[in-house]
């Protein structure tokens, strides 16, 4: 077959600092995913658009392309509803940038679903120092990603609430050039992240999203002035194909909560379920489950559901409806190393991206998409910045099921904490416990 346009041309023309008409990005997208651009001539491309960007007309034509790559999922058939005045159950989805012991979509989900608001989570696994939320709920006993389409809207009409595997028919483009990314340094590029996650859940078809965008040490952006140039570009393309966005800036210089792995982050999970848990676990919860209630017309306060045990009924029966069982033991890895203070004071500093890469090196994580991961493996952090130690008292806990893993993830945690005497810690230990930078929308 005869193509209309030449790899080589699209390239030097945004090699050259050139705009790509819609027309040559339609092909270029289309081409990649049938094999008809090869893989170096695509990663020659994605470099281009990583060093010169583009406009938002390509921006919304490459975003576009990588939706009719693929399948659109659409929920309205089975979500009709007696009690809904329009007959349709609103759609909201949460999406984060990924960051490190980031198990929000574990109790967000089943909160949502409270409220009668359908909760598609079309999740991944992780790669690299970011966690995976279906790495973490394979850690449950039974509990099964691959949910076909018929039985995913099921249980949306049921139960309200889904996480499960986005199947290999969405933005299909996105999964060939995301893995390409990976491996050729173009991941860290505003249009290619935004039109990646964007694809994905435009495709999804949900009615309204909330994007939580990382910002620190453990996220793609290092920046506020970078994440909010990121939020601003999502939250423009989601209004732009009708899908009402808004976008949180969180802080991830820090892991999130007290346990980063898979079993120890579902067991964290439950217990903000349970109405207890991290204070910057239970705020971030809460105020993404805001966002999607609003963005839905609801003004409750989510909060409650946590406190009265409505949100863990959910996730009981969310668990159960993928083949889990929700009260069985989770599995804790046989090897247990504990980090301990030197000195008293307190600590002012605790790397997100350290923690991350090394419980990924004690076997959390995967280094590429085949391998498997360790359900037990993880780090238990016993204290957070701002709070105080004394010599000798328990830093973190790093488990594994290898104890010859423990060396290298020692390696990288070094100099990743301080511990500061206590009168010169309080200005630093304030600032880093702000969980919510911003606020993105479009208005
Ligand atoms: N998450 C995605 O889905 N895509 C990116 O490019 C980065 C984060």
């Amino acid at each position: 077959m005869s193509e209309p346009f030449d790899a080589v041309d699209v390239i030097r023309a945004k090699r050259d600092a050139g705009r790509l008409s819609t027309e040559q990005i339609d092909w270029v997208i289309d081409a990649y995913t049938r094999g008809a651009v090869a893989e170096e001539q695509m990663a020659a491309l994605a470099m281009a658009v990583y060093l010169n960007g583009l406009d938002p007309q390509e921006l919304s034509a490459w975003t576009a392309a990588m939706i009719a790559s693929g399948r659109r999922l659409d929920f309205s058939p089975i979500l009709r509803s007696p009690g809904n005045p329009d007959g349709k159950i609103a759609t909201a989805d949460k999406h984060s940038t990924g960051g490190v012991g980031d198990k929000i979509t574990l109790p967000l989900a089943p909160l949502v679903a409270v409220y009668g608001i359908a909760v598609p989570q079309l999740s991944g696994r992780g790669l690299g120092h970011t966690g995976g939320t279906l790495d973490k709920l394979e850690s449950i006993p039974g509990w099964r990603a691959q949910v076909g389409p018929e039985r995913l809207l099921e249980i949306l009409g049921s139960t309200g609430a889904v996480v499960c595997a986005a199947g290999a028919d969405l933005a299909p483009a996105d999964r060939k050039l995301y893995a390409l990314r990976d491996v050729t340094g173009t991941v860290e590029s505003i249009p290619l992240i935004a039109s990646s996650i964007m694809s994905k859940k435009i495709a999804e078809g949900t009615d309204s999203l909330v994007l939580d965008v990382k910002v620190g040490t453990g996220a793609f952006m290092k920046t506020p002035e970078r994440a909010r140039e990121l939020a601003r570009t999502l939250v423009g393309l989601g209004e732009q194909a009708g899908v009402r966005t808004t976008a949180l800036l969180t802080e991830m210089s820090v892991p999130l909560g007290r346990a980063v792995g898979n079993a120890v982050e579902v067991e964290e999970a439950v217990q903000v379920l349970a109405g207890g848990g991290p204070d910057d676990v239970v705020e971030l919860t809460v105020a993404l489950a805001r966002e999607m209630l609003a963005a839905s017309g609801m003004q409750e306060d989510p909060a409650e559901a946590l406190a009265d045990g409505r949100a863990m009924d959910v996730w009981r029966r969310m668990i159960r409806d993928q083949g889990g069982d929700p009260d069985a033991a989770l599995p804790v890895a046989r090897h247990e190393h504990v980090i301990t203070a030197p000195t008293d004071g307190v600590l002012t500093r605790l790397d997100a991206l350290a923690v991350g890469t090394a419980s990924w090196r004690l076997g959390a994580g995967r280094a590429r998409k085949e391998d498997a991961v360790q359900a037990g493996a993880g780090i238990l952090l016993h204290a957070k910045p701002g709070e105080r130690v004394r010599a000798g008292q328990a830093l973190m806990s790093l488990r594994t099921e290898d104890p010859e893993r423990f060396t290298r993830a020692e390696q990288v945690l070094e100099g990743s904490w301080e511990i500061t005497q206590e009168a010169r810690a309080a200005d630093s230990a304030g600032v880093e416990r702000r969980v919510i930078l911003d606020r993105i929308s479009a208005e």
